[in-house]
C-alpha cells in the first residue's frame, strides 16, 4: 500500500555490503555487494578487508538500491541501520554512511541489532510474525534460540551456543575436506550425494545430563573434533575420504541438534511458530527437517528464502519498518556501532 512507511536499511555488520528498500512487509530493493572472494584465501572474514570493502562499495550499493526501489532518498520516511553485533570497523561505516545520509536528507534514523533483523526478513515473505514466536538463529557468528514476544520492543534469549557457532562449524569441516570457504553451501551441495546415516557423529548436548543445564544451548566442537579424528584416521590407513558422506553424516548431525532444540522449545512455550533465520537457515537439509518434524508435532515453520537468509539490506529495512510500525522512537544521531551489542536489545 502506497501510504506504508518507506524504509531504507543499511547492512555492514560482515562482508556483505546491503542496502534494502521496503514499503510496510513489501520488498522493493535489495542491493548486494559482497567481499567474500577477498577473504576465501584467507579461510575466513579479515576484519580491515571486510571494513575496506564497505568503504568502496556502500555510495554505489546505495545508488543501485535506490535505483532499483524506483525512488529517491527524499522518498524515504525512516532510515535503518545495523548497529550491532558484527565486526567493529565494519559497523562503523554503515553507521556512519547512514548518518550521514539522514542528516543530508533530514531523516530519522533507526540503529538496530542484526540478530533482529534476520527474524525479522521473514516478514517480507510470509506477513507479520504471530506473536509468540520462537527463534532459531544460525548464522556464522551465532547461533541461539529465542521467544519473541514482541520483535519491536525486546526478545528473551533461551538458549546460545556454547563454543562454535553453527555456520562456523559448517566452515571448519567444509575446509577439513578441501571445499571453499565459505563452508556452508559447499557441505549442503556435497552432502545431497551423500549419506547422512553414513558415520554416526555425536549431537552436543543431548544426552540427559547435558540437557538438565543446556536445555537450548548448542556446541558443536566436540562434533568438530569427531568429524577431524574420523577424516584423520582414514588418511593415516591410506584410505580415500567419503567426502560426501562425512559432509551428509555431518550436516545431518547439525541439523538434529538444531531442530530437535527449536520445536523442545517450541512445545514447552506453547508456541505453534518456528520462524528459521541466519544464513545456515540457507541450508537445504535444516529447512527440510525442519518442515518434516514440525509439521507432525503441529507446529509451522516460516523460513525465507535462502537468498534473504544470508546477510542482506532488505533484512535491516524490514526490522526498521516493524519498529515504525510499532511506534517506537527513532535512535539518537549519535547511537555508537556496539559490536557485542546484546540479544536483547533490538533497537537503541
Ligand atoms: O548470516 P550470515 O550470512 O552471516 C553472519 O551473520 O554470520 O551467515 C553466514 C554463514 C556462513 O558460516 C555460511 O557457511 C553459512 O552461513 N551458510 C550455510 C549455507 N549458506 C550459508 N550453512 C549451511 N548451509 C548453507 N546452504
Ligand atoms: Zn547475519
Amino acid at each position: 500500500m502506497a501510504d506504508e512507511p518507506l524504509i531504507l536499511g543499511i547492512e555492514t555488520s560482515c562482508d556483505e555490503t546491503g542496502v534494502g528498500v521496503v514499503r510496510g512487509h513489501t520488498l522493493l530493493a535489495d542491493a548486494l555487494a559482497s567481499s567474500v572472494e577477498q577473504h576465501a584465501r584467507f579461510g575466513g572474514v579479515v576484519p580491515e578487508v571486510a571494513s575496506r570493502a564497505h568503504l568502496e562499495a556502500i555510495v554505489p550499493t546505495m545508488e543501485r538500491a535506490l535505483t532499483e526501489a524506483g525512488v529517491t532518498i527524499a522518498d524515504i520516511d525512516a532510515i535503518a541501520v545495523t548497529a550491532g553485533p558484527g565486526l567493529a570497523g565494519a559497523l562503523l561505516v554503515g553507521v556512519a554512511a547512514a548518518k550521514g545520509y539522514a542528516v543530508a536528507a533530514e531523516k530519522p534514523i533507526y540503529g538496530v541489532n542484526h540478530l533482529a533483523a534476520h527474524v525479522a526478513v521473514d516478514t517480507l515473505e510470509h506477513g507479520p510474525l504471530p506473536e509468540p514466536a520462537v527463534a532459531l538463529l544460525v548464522s556464522g557468528g551465532h547461533s541461539s534460540l529465542l521467544l519473541i514476544d514482541d520483535l519491536a520492543r525486546g526478545v528473551t534469549p533461551l538458549g546460545a551456543t556454547i563454543d562454535d557457532a553453527a555456520g562456523e562449524a559448517f566452515d571448519k569441516i567444509a575446509r577439513l575436506l578441501g571445499l571453499p570457504f565459505p563452508g556452508g553451501p559447499y557441505i549442503d551441495r556435497e552432502a545431497r550425494a551423500g549419506d547422512p546415516a553414513a558415520i554416526a557423529f555425536p549431537r552436543g548436548l543431548t544426552a540427559a545430563k547435558d540437557l538438565a543445564r543446556h536445555r537450548y544451548d548448542f556446541s558443536f566442537s566436540g562434533l568438530k573434533t569427531a568429524v577431524a579424528r574420523w577424516v584423520e584416521a582414514r588418511q593415516r590407513a591410506g584410505e580415500p575420504v567419503p567426502v560426501a558422506d562425512v559432509a551428509a553424516s555431518f550436516q545431518e548431525a547439525v541439523c538434529d541438534v538444531l531442530v530437535g532444540k527449536a520445536l523442545d522449545a517450541c512445545r514447552s512455550n506453547g508456541v505453534e511458530t518456528l520462524v528459521i533465520g541466519g544464513g545456515v537457515a540457507a541450508n537445504s537439509r535444516l529447512r527440510a527437517m525442519a518442515e518434516q518434524r514440525a509439521a507432525r508435532q503441529g507446529i509451522r515453520v516460516r523460513v525465507p528464502r535462502p537468498g534473504l537468509c544470508t546477510d542482506n539490506g532488505a533484512m535491516v529495512a524490514a526490522l526498521g519498518s516493524h519498529l515504525v510500525a510499532a511506534g517506537v522512537a527513532p535512535s539518537r544521531l549519535d547511537l555508537p556501532a556496539d559490536s557485542a551489542m546484546p540479544l536483547t536489545t533490538v533497537s537503541v
